[in-house]
């Protein structure tokens, strides 16, 4: 292959419908299907140029060299490229996250959303938007749901070619914000790849699992109805019953610090006086705060009046992952 370049930009994704645990975990198949929402505004930009003169892959995000198994996880994600287009050629990847790092906000969603794009454009693949997300998901799983735009749902599926993400609805439609509250940006001991592969040991998993459907029949009925209060309680509903399975799995994994458990009892205090607000939590202590455009302004200064805030990021709506003109 001659020297090849191309640029991709992904936003990452906050889910309403959890995705914990995998059925098969080398492929990343789900055991259950999620909803998310991407996070407009936020967004990882990825160069990969492929060159025949690399001995190894070389991997740089915002400009320092990745750790040894991060690296290695995109050269794992870079062979499944290669693999498709029949090739050997080694590459430079050089990525950006426009979003603080360390904030808490899943960058692997979209790091490996925007990989995908940008390597497979590079490698002369031209694939479908179902197929860049079978592929995205096999990088990290929540990836598979930054390739589609605006509200997304990721189907668990039966088997590698099934198992994808697809848009339920359009950014525009339904004025949705995410206030992310930041409680610490300490790098969390276990990472997601790691709480999956112990999800099973919960026995609250299969409940969780059993009830899947339900709840997210709930929240997709809720977001297309654009129905407020019936959103908030499923997404919070939802969001506990993740970190109970993460609290008594084997080791138990606690993600939840104080002003966490502070944060979620002001907004269901707010909830209760009138406000359309609702929290989720993904795998560590900052905290995913979901209201309406019109109230983003007094939910973010109510956030920062707490005390333990740290910062507050705000993201409405974003669209898929993109290919950027070179
Ligand atoms: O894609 P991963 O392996 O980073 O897993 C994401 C797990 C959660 O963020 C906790 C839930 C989700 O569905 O995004």
């Amino acid at each position: 292959m001659p020297v090849s370049k191309a640029t991709a930009v992904a936003s990452p994704n906050i889910a309403f419908i959890k995705y914990w645990g995998n059925r098969y975990h080398s492929l990343r198949l789900p055991v259950n299907s999620s909803l998310s929402m991407n996070l407009g505004g936020l967004f990882t930009r990825t160069t990969v140029t492929f060159d025949p003169a690399l001995a190894a892959d070389a991997v740089v995000l915002d400009r320092a060299a990745l750790s040894p198994e991060a690296s290695r996880r995109v050269t794992e994600h870079l062979d499944r490229v290669r693999a498709l287009a029949n090739t050997a050629t080694r590459a430079q990847v050089d990525s950006h996250n426009n979003f603080p790092t360390g904030a808490g906000i899943a960058s692997s969603a979209s790091g490996f959303a925007a990989l995908t794009v940008a390597a497979c454009a590079a490698a002369g693949l031209r694939l479908s938007e179902r197929e860049l997300s079978v592929l995205a998901r096999q990088g990290s799983g929540s990836a598979s749901r930054s390739i589609p735009a605006g509200f997304v749902e990721w189907q668990a599926g039966t088997n590698n070619d099934d198992s994808f993400a697809f848009s339920i609805a359009a950014p525009d439609h339904w004025a949705l914000v995410d206030c992310i509250a930041i409680v610490s940006d300490e790098h969390k001991a276990v990472g997601s790849t790691g709480g999956h592969a112990i999800a099973h040991t919960s026995p609250l998993q299969t409940a969780r699992i059993e009830d899947t459907l339900r709840r997210l029949g709930l929240c997709r009925e809720a977001l297309l109805a654009r129905d407020f209060p019936r959103f908030a309680e499923v997404v919070e509903e939802d969001s506990t019953m993740m970190h109970a399975v993460m609290m008594t799995s084997r080791p138990p994994l606690y993600y939840w610090q104080p002003p966490t458990l502070a944060i979620m009892e002001a907004v269901r205090g707010w909830r209760a006086g009138g406000l359309p607000v609702c929290f989720t939590i993904d795998a560590g202590p900052n905290i995913h705060v979901i209201t309406l455009a019109a109230h983003a302004a007094e939910i973010e200064s109510r956030l920062r009046a707490l005390p333990g805030v740290q910062n507050v990021l705000r993201a409405a709506p974003g669209g898929g992952a993109e290919l950027l003109g070179s």
